[in-house]
């Protein structure tokens, strides 16, 4: 005997309508998900003007000795600074082998006069002090990190604080004397 058949309750119309609603209610939320997702998403291309900044031209023909000038370069700070003979031969005078991150200033500029490096502490991540004459420069007269106390010499190497690596040196060509192309 189909009890089973007997005792299954015929949904009313109420009850009808109410599974319309749910089922409607989902199929809403499924498109809002896919909706919300695209701009998530699209955002994952990068953009044209992104693209095109992946490498910038600069002039440094302004410049004068001892003056600095900040690019920026994919979301990031490059420091330029246009070294005085004094200071490029105090960064040439130390010992680069007792360094933390042992690097001769040589191998880190391509024309001596000018230290090209990426404004980023290597410790977390902080824009160090240094580019301006008026700010803190640190016990090696290169660049000064507040964050933690990272001292930076005049190639920029890491010479005492938290900071694990010198700035890095970003890629860069010369177009000419004064015109650089970074990236
Ligand atoms: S982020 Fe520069 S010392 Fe910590």
């Amino acid at each position: 005997m189909a009890d089973g058949a007997e005792n299954q309750a015929v949904p009313t119309e109420d009850e009808s309508r109410r599974d319309f609603l749910l089922h409607a209610t989902v199929a809403t939320g499924a498109v809002g998900v896919v909706v919300s997702m695209w701009p998530l998403i699209n955002s994952m291309n990068p953009a044209a003007d992104t693209l095109a900044l992946s490498s910038v031209e600069a002039s440094l023909a302004g410049l004068e000795e001892g003056q600095a000038i900040t690019i920026s370069w994919r979301g990031k700070p490059v420091f330029v600074r246009y070294r005085t003979a004094a200071e490029i031969e105090e960064a040439r005078s130390e010992r680069w082998q007792d360094m933390p991150d042992p690097q001769p200033d040589e191998e880190r500029v391509q024309n001596d006069k000018y230290l090209i490096v990426i404004g980023v502490c290597t410790h977390l991540g902080c824009i160090p002090l240094g580019q301006k004459t008026t700010e803190i420069r640190g016990d090696y007269g290169g660049y000064f990190c507040p964050c933690h106390g990272s001292h930076y010499d005049l190639s920029a190497r890491i010479r005492r604080g938290p900071a694990p690596t010198n700035l890095e040196v970003p890629e860069y060509t010369f177009l000419s004397e004064t015109n650089i192309r970074i990236g």
